[in-house]
């Protein structure tokens, strides 16, 4: 089955206060959607690529991945995530049978999370993502601020992407829709399809705020690039 990665990078990054759209924010001289592509270029087998970004910015994201010779197709999101996805589905190959959702802004994902969740999908013939052990303590808070009860982490698993599917069942499952959810994997399994988990990365950690933006040039010192 061919593969098609869909990298979402249309929001519009208001938490982390800058006045370009997230996707243009620069680490170390490289934008966000520039750095977000070498994952998939280091993927173990070649894949159809989507892009969805800001209505006003496709052509300078065109721009960008001609100059990374990455072939994509680069279409205009939406006002939410989910609509983006939506958008980036509608452009994806007919020959596309396993089908990838990543945000740009895990800019440091490596490829084997990508190689692995692939594999998984074949594997399982389901949906599969990657997440890592909680290792906070995690309470519920009543309308109060006061604490209800404590949550067993051992059954909790902090969600990554690449978020991996066949493609019938995103299809599906976005046919359905109803909510708006903040992953792919909740749509799946509200069309009443399994999702699986493997193993993610701490490097696949998503830029959302400032500080996020720090940590991420941190990585950058230690890579030496
Ligand atoms: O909002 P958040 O940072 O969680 O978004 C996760 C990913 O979804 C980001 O890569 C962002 O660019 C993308 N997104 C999108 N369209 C939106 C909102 C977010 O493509 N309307």
């Amino acid at each position: 089955a061919s593969v098609g990665v869909i990298v979402v990078a249309a929001g519009s990054g208001s938490r982390l206060g800058r006045p370009e759209p997230k996707a243009f924010v620069e680490i170390g001289g490289r934008s966000i959607l520039s750095r977000s592509m070498d994952a998939v270029r280091g993927m173990s087998e070649e894949a159809a690529l989507v892009v969805v970004v800001p209505a006003a910015l496709v052509s300078a994201a065109s721009a960008q991945l001609d100059e990374l010779r990455m072939p994509a197709v680069v279409v205009a999101g939406g006002d939410t995530r989910q609509r983006s996805v939506a958008a980036g589905l509608e452009v994806l190959p007919p020959e596309v049978e396993v089908v990838l959702v990543h945000d740009a802004a895990r800019v440091f994902t490596p490829p084997d999370v990508f190689d692995r969740v692939v594999a998984a999908v074949r594997d399982l013939g389901h949906g599969v993502i990657p997440g890592l052990p909680v290792t906070d303590t995690i309470k519920g808070v009543a309308g109060d601020g006061t604490v209800r009860d404590t949550i067993d982490r051992s059954k909790l698993t902090a969600v990554q992407t690449p978020q991996g599917f066949p493609r019938t069942h995103l299809v599906e499952a976005y046919a359905l829709a109803a909510a708006d959810f903040t992953d792919d994997a909740a749509l799946v399994r509200e069309a009443g399809h399994p999702v699986g988990v493997v193993a993610g990365s701490a490097l696949a950690f998503k830029i959302t705020t400032a500080d996020d933006l720090e940590r991420a040039e941190d990585v950058l010192r230690r890579q030496g690039s």
